[in-house]
């Protein structure tokens, strides 16, 4: 993984090709690197790809599903015959996030039907669609949020303070990101929004992404430490609480980042409405509840090291889940692609 150099406060997407032919290549905003630098990083092999997602170069249940589509794509260039290979080892690199899952089986379905000639540019072609797609559908997200926003504006008259939590914006996704979507569309449609960011312990998505891309957007935004959630919402603070998804259940569990079921267990006790945005790539039909949702563990050491420090005791044992999941009773509602449901309306909403 090259960083290619490229600096700069323009970038509209984190994934694009680069090139056309034997040359091209995958460039992707290294999020590893933000917010201090924003550059990029070319991905030409199967292995880039395994590499950048399992070190969060990329991140995000939406982009990880683009970007492993991506993956193969630079597979099949190398070697047409290794589809299943490939989607196995993309498939292995983070477990919680089910678009990934959903990424590769789209892929391996329609790959293994194209003649094994054609397979590159077939996948190359189909790993923009699933680009292309997740922007569209973020977009749908943020016009079934919208118009809870403007209510809460309609009836308090003040701008619309949202508290989200890790960072499920445009970094995480491809645009519009499916937390921020409704935020992005309310302040480039003049609705006065603020929003409550978290800094997402240990690796710190909500202080450095979430902040980084509402402040290329010029959204006003403050950052909090995780636990002042409660104090926030407990002073009357929070109009409505968004955050992302990684996995939701056919009953409406939904995982996503440590501490979103905090959130939402502070959020019901003040009486703030907590919402749960997600294409429907993140629901997953196949897990009843929340209990079969693989949760990632990751290494210890970024609990117990800042910044290279060691902040605990030699010898400390930590553990780091990377996802919660938060009970479908303590969510109000689903901003998806199709609409708004309830955890009620789920089913009917999986069968469409
Ligand atoms: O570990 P990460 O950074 O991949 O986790 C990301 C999150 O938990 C996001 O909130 C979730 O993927 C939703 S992204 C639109």
């Amino acid at each position: 993984m090259k960083d290619s150099g490229a600096r700069g406060d323009s970038f509209t997407r984190p994934i694009w090709w680069e090139g056309d032919g034997p040359a091209d290549a995958v460039v992707v905003i290294d999020q590893t690197r933000l917010p201090h630098d924003a550059v990029t990083a070319r991905w030409s092999t199967l292995d880039d790809a395994v590499a950048g997602i399992g070190s969060m170069q990329v991140r995000g249940a939406p982009l990880i599903g683009v970007a492993a589509a991506h993956g193969v794509a630079l597979a099949m260039r190398a070697d047409p015959g290794s589809l299943e290979a490939a989607c196995a080892r993309l498939a292995a690199t983070r477990p919680t996030a089910v678009n990934l899952r959903w990424a590769l089986d789209r892929m391996a379905r329609d790959l293994s039907e194209v003649p094994r000639a054609a397979r590159a540019a077939t996948a190359r072609r189909l790993s923009q669609a699933i680009a292309d797609e997740d922007v569209a559908a973020c977009r749908r997200i943020g016009e079934a949020g919208l118009p809870l926003l403007r209510a809460i504006h309609e009836r308090t008259g003040r701008p619309v303070q949202v508290m989200t939590h890790c960072n499920a914006g445009w970094l995480a996704c491809v645009e519009w990101g499916t937390a921020t979507a409704a935020v992005y569309l309310g302040h480039g449609s003049g609705l006065p929004v603020h929003v409550w960011v978290s800094e997402t312990r240990p690796r710190n998505q909500g202080a450095a992404l979430t902040t980084w891309e509402l402040a290329q957007r010029g959204v006003p935004h403050t950052l909090v430490v995780d636990s002042a959630a409660g104090h926030l919402l407990g002073a009357g603070a929070v109009d409505v609480v968004i955050v992302g998804a990684d996995r939701i259940a056919a009953n409406g569990d939904t995982a996503n980042k440590i501490g979103t079921s905090l959130k939402a267990l502070a959020a019901r006790d003040a009486g703030v409405p907590c919402y749960v945005a997600a294409p429907m790539s993140t629901f997953d039909a196949a897990c009843p509840d929340g209990r079969a949702i693989p949760i990632e563990e990751r290494d210890a050491d970024e609990v117990l090291l800042v910044n290279g420090r060691r902040i605990a005791p030699e010898g400390t044992a930590a553990r780091n889940w990377g996802f919660d999941v938060t009970p479908a009773r303590l969510i109000d509602g689903f901003l998806t692609d199709r609409g708004l449901f309830t955890a009620a309306e789920l089913p009917e909403a999986f069968r469409a």
